[in-house]
């Protein structure tokens, strides 16, 4: 008898002394069993524990073993379900055969019998984790494309802005990097200091766009107590903070015109002084800055000084949107998915060709942060541990592109989408009820609200935001 296959095997019989046998019969050979009296627990069990197979009676009080099938197959399709059967109800058996089940046993059964089936079961679940794009939690490494180690992306355009990184990190230029709203321009910025000498030293990051403008000085070069009213302790800026590092101008084109001549002296002289200060502070700063804007066209039309530009644009580092790079649309969806299943503690073990399919051929106007905000939406608002393109949001859904791609009639399409709607809503509203009592419960905590609820901090808090629950 071959039993060097272990797994976890979850067992589902009413009758406490089989549940105990088989228990018994597994543990014997190696496997790792988790056994229920209670099918209602089971269910729990099926959706949060990292299971390879499982064993179910029939009649149970109950959920009763078809349910537990109809289960399995609904959120972990994943799992061969095996059938335990008396001998009187071989017939129900065989239509559980029919409806999906992987193979079943008579009662009373040997252990041989148990273990050749579930050592079976045990192969088939690891071949159906292998299939194509099938995403498992075991075997997807983050995927490193280079030494740049947090940016995905083996497209060659990728790998020219790798060149890049790496070659101008080491160097103190100043950089500026330009691409659309979404396609990595922080992280290319954060790669640039982490690879840079500078790496030890403080990366400090100014959005040029969130700063009003009449903060905007005082934020980067500090102030003097009694420079302004409020003003009652002095305060460095941002400069002074990045001494020796990196300082980071996000949507640097943002800038007022007023502090982009401010700007162009510190870049220039490398001194400045504080906000109501008189003595000049000297700091040797690198600095990075980055637009969606097209600056060429600021320069134009008079909003963005071209002295200050051709300062800023020493070494440009041009980001392709992710329509310009689609082979990397793969990667980035396995990576995505094992980070917010990990993060929202939900099981995902795949993704259908069809949906992923629609992935690679949308345009995605919104980049990578687009894929990875609509990959945390469908992860958690799935019903099943595969993706499919049911779960497709509808700005994807209904791109003519996706659409066609699907195969999608007009007409048929306002049936199920009403009906997905309807779902849709009766699930938003158990899961608000559940939610709140849980908050209630808890007194608003957060924390211990998860904790009822088995999810995760951070998974309650996006439903919380998403359902809109006002917490008191
Ligand atoms: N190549 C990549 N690999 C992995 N994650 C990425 C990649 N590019 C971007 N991301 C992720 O996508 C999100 C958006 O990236 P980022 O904030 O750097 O974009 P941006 O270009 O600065 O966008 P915006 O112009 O809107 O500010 C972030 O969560 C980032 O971690
Ligand atoms: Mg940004």
């Amino acid at each position: 008898m071959n039993t060097k296959a272990q797994g976890r095997i979850l067992v589902i019989d009413d009758e406490k002394n089989i549940v105990l046998v088989i228990q018994a019969m597994l543990e014997r050979a190696g496997f790792e069993p988790l056994v229920f009296t209670d099918s209602a627990r089971a269910l729990e069990a099926i959706e949060s524990e990292p299971l390879n197979a499982v064993i179910t009676d029939l009649y149970m009080p109950g959920p009763g073993g078809l349910d537990i099938l109809e289960y399995c197959q609904k959120r972990r399709p994943d799992l061969p379900v095996i059938i335990a059967t008396a001998y009187g109800t071989v017939e129900t058996a065989v239509s559980a055969l029919k409806r999906g089940a992987f193979d079943f046993i008579t009662k009373p059964f040997e252990q041989t019998e148990l273990l050749n089936v579930v050592q079976k079961a045990v192969q088939t679940h690891e071949q159906r984790l292998k299939e194509p794009i099938v995403i498992t939690s075991v075997d997807v490494p983050a995927p490193k494309a280079t030494e740049i180690s947090s940016i995905i992306g083996q497209s060659e355009p990728m790998q020219e802005v790798f060149r890049v990184i790496s070659k101008v990190a080491i160097a103190n230029s100043t950089v500026l990097i330009r691409g659309e709203s979404g396609t990595g321009k922080e992280l290319v910025a954060y790669e640039v200091h982490r690879n840079s000498p500078r790496c030890q030293k403080p990366f400090v990051k100014v959005n040029c766009a969130a700063i009003p403008a009449t903060l905007i000085e005082s934020e980067l070069f500090g102030y003097e107590r009694g420079a302004f009213t409020g003003a009652v302790t002095s305060k460095p800026g941002r400069f002074e903070l990045a001494h020796e590092g990196t300082l980071f101008l996000d949507e640097v084109a943002e800038m007022p015109l007023e502090m982009q001549v401010k700007l162009l002296r510190v870049l220039q002289e490398k001194e400045f002084e504080r906000v109501g200060g008189i003595s000049t502070i000297a700091v040797d700063v690198r600095i990075v800055t980055a637009t969606n804007r097209d600056l060429e066209a600021e320069v134009k039309a008079g909003r963005f000084r071209e002295d200050l530009y051709y300062r800023l644009n020493v070494v440009p580092v041009q980001l392709p949107a992710l329509r310009e790079r689609k082979e990397d649309i793969d990667l980035l969806v396995k990576f995505f998915l094992q980070q917010s299943a990990t993060q929202l503690n939900r099981i995902i073990t795949g993704i259908e060709a069809e949906c992923m399919l629609a992935f690679r051929n949308y345009s995605w106007p919104g980049n990578i942060r687009q894929l990875e905000n609509v990959l945390e939406r469908m992860v958690l608002m799935s019903e099943s541990t595969v993706l499919g393109a049911r779960d497709l949001p509808e700005e994807i859904a209904t791109a003519p592109v996706v659409r066609d791609l699907l195969g999608r009639k007009g007409e048929a399409e306002v049936e199920p989408s009403t009906f997905k709607e309807l779902v849709r809503k009766q699930t938003q509203a158990v899961e608000r009820d559940l939610i709140e009592r849980a908050l209630e419960e808890t007194e608003g905590n957060v924390t211990h609200a998860a904790e009822k609820l088995k999810l995760s901090r951070k998974g309650l808090q996006l439903k919380i935001k998403e359902l809109r629950i006002r917490r008191e």
